[in-house]
């Protein structure tokens, strides 16, 4: 008797761990309990290692706030202090969050933002220095450390040039992973490259709204009739998932859960 076939398993299917990463904003939007709910739901149903982090997160206290809603990591992102006080801040917020558990990622130079033009002498002046970001990780003993690479959020208007040296300097000091923050629009190959270079971790968001928003845009243009919210959100998730499945693929992280 044949066997029946199979079709392949989908990338989803092959166990990549995840990091649901949320921003202050999207929390506010989503609720800080629908948002635990959601990632304690997930990885209930895929029985995949999923860590809810704060992303960018701006205080002490939205930070032990997220941690005390069940948050197993967050980020504090200080880059806009001071070196000094930002060693200060990061370090308060380690102590804490060890002692109940929790991860922590620190931030080091300027990452630009949504409407920055990536000329060269500006991501130059807001680059990290590979020594401040090994001293930075000495003296706060964060767990991951994102690090101005010359990457930016958002889509680029320019082209992006990515500093692998600071990567491989910083990476040949440290233990934890190398945060790249800015994924959307950076070119596979340099994220081959960045991840070569030892960044072990890659944050994207703004592809996943542009799919989104491009798949709601089609169905309401098509027909513009359409009040079953259903009708346009399944084909915004559809659009989606096929972003994320594509960057676990990029990454490598099929079967590392
Ligand atoms: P993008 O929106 O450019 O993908 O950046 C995401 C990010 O780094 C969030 O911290």
């Amino acid at each position: 008797m044949n066997s029946p076939k199979r079709s392949p398993k989908p990338p989803w299917k092959k166990n990549p761990p995840f990091i649901f990463g949320v921003s202050e904003g999207a929390l506010k939007y989503m609720g800080i309990e629908y948002t635990v709910a959601i990632a304690e739901a997930a990885a209930k149903k895929s029985g995949l290692p999923i860590a809810l982090h704060l992303d960018h997160g701006s205080t002490f206290d939205i930070a032990m706030k997220c941690i005390r809603a069940g948050f197993s990591s967050v980020m504090f992102d200080g880059s806009h202090h001071p070196y000094e006080e930002n060693i200060k801040l990061t370090k308060e917020i380690v102590k804490a969050a060890h002692a109940m558990g929790v991860s922590v990622e620190g931030e080091l130079g300027t990452i630009g933002g949504v409407e920055d033009d990536l000329s060269v002498d500006e991501a130059d002046a807001s680059l990290a220095k590979p020594e401040e970001a090994i001293r930075f990780y000495e003296e706060t003993g964060v767990d991951a450390l994102a690090i101005a690479v010359g990457t930016a959020h958002g889509m680029y208007k320019g082209e992006v040039k990515i500093h692998y040296d600071i990567i491989e300097a910083v990476v040949a000091k440290i233990p934890v992973p190398i945060v790249l923050h800015g994924g959307s629009g950076v070119p596979d190959d340099m994220i081959r490259k960045a991840i070569q270079a030892g960044a072990g971790k890659i944050n994207v968001n703004t592809e996943n709204q542009v799919a989104c928003t491009a798949a709601i845009r089609e169905v309401l243009g098509k027909d513009a009739n359409v009040i079953d919210p259903r009708k346009y959100l399944t084909p915004a998730r559809t659009a989606m998932k096929a972003v994320v499945q594509e960057k676990i693929r990029l990454f490598g992280s099929s079967n590392q859960a």
